[in-house]
């Protein structure tokens, strides 16, 4: 098979490792990609957002598959535009990926399904939220209607903290358009973690939970970021979970959507909280996480391949999605002032002429190489330095010792993934 992978960044890079062992494929090819993962894929210079570009390129290459990463090109049209086609897509229509685009939609699906999550209100007007919001005199987690890259929630202590955030995200519009709805909705407390399921539409598999870091110091401390390291499986988890998990939220929401007229057919991912009062759904993604994927790729002993071929046809595969014993960490090197403006082009050291070491597995998210062929900075998140081992104490020992070596002005990493208790 030939594969085309959509996306640039370290789940992209992840994506294209994982399917390049599979005896069924013989070429990849990435759109963008990045510098670091050439020698998984052949890069073709199209920008995941650019859609008409997208389908051109498919045209041109004829690939048997396409997997699309991002959420952007999926709540725009693109796997409908290749459907069309003739092509085979894994990744929902827009349709069903509004779960993602829309807070407000995906949770009024949520509500309408029963599956448990916090209580919301949705407001068009500022003023009314605010009003909300004095009248009720508490804080509330306000968020940004539409897609913000991560940056649509602020979770306040305070009334006075969520009114200011209503101000920004409605009025000042740090997040643009994303920001002409909000919704604000009770607060909740309680380790989250990220319970992916593929999905044929009819057939639901668990894949392994994972956890992912948001902030961006240690012990929870910092601003929320895209996510700076995760570990899977999480700690204590039986698949009894996984099965509780799929009658209380899971099915009744992809039922939910097939009556609506929206079938969801992908990769689901859903934002847990495990509260005092039992799970809770904090949000919907259309797609695999980013960097769950990173150690979720290195955790998975199944052929991805015929999973995501699966899933594009209607039809999952009759066998158990395996899974290899121990754990796999994550750790993110962000670059300077992330998850501000990165700076760019800082040069990194510590990395073999290809990109890789031989202690961990390197995915590359945000890097390229510069004129003399050294790797630089070029995004937020810089580097993901992955390991798989028997214990987590092992590999976390792995990842941090080469953390210690790929190195670079300005980095910025946390030293504390995979310790419990953490956000
Ligand atoms: P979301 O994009 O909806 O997952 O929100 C981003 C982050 O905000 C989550 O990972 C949580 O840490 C936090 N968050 C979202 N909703 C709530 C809530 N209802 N209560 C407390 N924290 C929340
Ligand atoms: N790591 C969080 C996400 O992919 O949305």
């Amino acid at each position: 098979m030939k594969v085309l992978v959509i996306g640039a960044g370290g789940r992209e890079h992840a994506l294209c490792w994982k399917i390049r062992q599979s005896p069924l494929v013989r070429e990849i090819v990435a759109a963008p990609g990045n510098d670091g993962m050439r020698g998984v894929a052949r890069c073709e210079a199209v920008s995941a957002e650019d859609i008409a570009g997208l389908v051109q390129l498919a045209e041109r290459e004829r690939p048997d598959l396409v997997m699309v990463g991002p959420e952007a090109p999926l709540c725009a049209g693109l796997a409908d535009r290749l459907r069309e086609r003739g092509f085979l897509v894994a990744g929902p229509s827009a349709a069903a990926a509004r779960l993602e685009g829309s807070k407000a939609f995906s949770k009024e699906v949520m509500a309408a399904a029963r599956a448990p999550t916090a209580a919301f209100n949705v407001f068009d007007s500022a003023e009314d939220a605010m009003a909300f919001v004095r009248r009720a005199n508490r804080p509330f987690v306000v968020k940004a209607d539409g897609l913000a890259a991560g940056k649509g929630v602020i979770v306040p202590a305070t009334a006075e903290e969520t009114i200011a955030g209503i101000r920004q995200v409605m009025i000042d519009r740090v997040v643009g358009d994303a920001g002409a709805r909000v919704v604000l909705e009770e607060k909740l407390s309680g380790p989250e973690l990220s319970f992916l399921v593929f999905t044929d539409g009819e057939r639901v598999v668990p894949l392994a939970p994972s956890r992912d870091h948001k902030r961006l110091r240690d012990g929870g401390q910092g601003p929320n970021t895209g996510g700076m390291g995760t570990v899977c499986p999480t700690p204590n988890h039986s698949s009894g979970h996984d099965r509780e998990w799929i009658d209380l939220m899971i099915r009744p929401v992809l039922r939910e959507m097939k009556a609506r007229g929206a079938p969801y057919q992908g990769v689901l991912y859903a934002g847990l909280m495990l509260t005092r009062q039992g799970p809770m759904l904090l949000e919907f993604n259309c797609r695999f996480g980013d960097p769950e994927t990173q150690v979720l790729m290195l955790q998975l002993e199944s052929d991805l391949v015929p999973w995501l071929a699966g899933m594009a046809r209607g039809e999952l595969p009759a066998e158990p999605l395996k899974w290899r014993e121990g754990v796999s960490v994550c750790v993110v090197l962000a670059a300077e002032n992330y998850p501000g403006t990165p700076v760019r082009g800082a040069v990194i050291e510590g990395l073999r002429e290809d990109g890789s070491r031989e202690d961990v597995v390197v995915f590359h998210a945000g890097t390229r190489r510069d004129e003399q062929g050294r790797f630089v900075t070029h995004g937020g998140r810089v580097l993901n330095l992955c390991a798989h081992a028997e214990t987590m104490d092992e590999a976390l020992s792995r990842v941090y010792r080469a953390a210690a070596e790929v190195r670079f002005p300005g980095a910025q990493f946390r030293t504390d993934i995979g310790r419990p208790g953490d956000e």
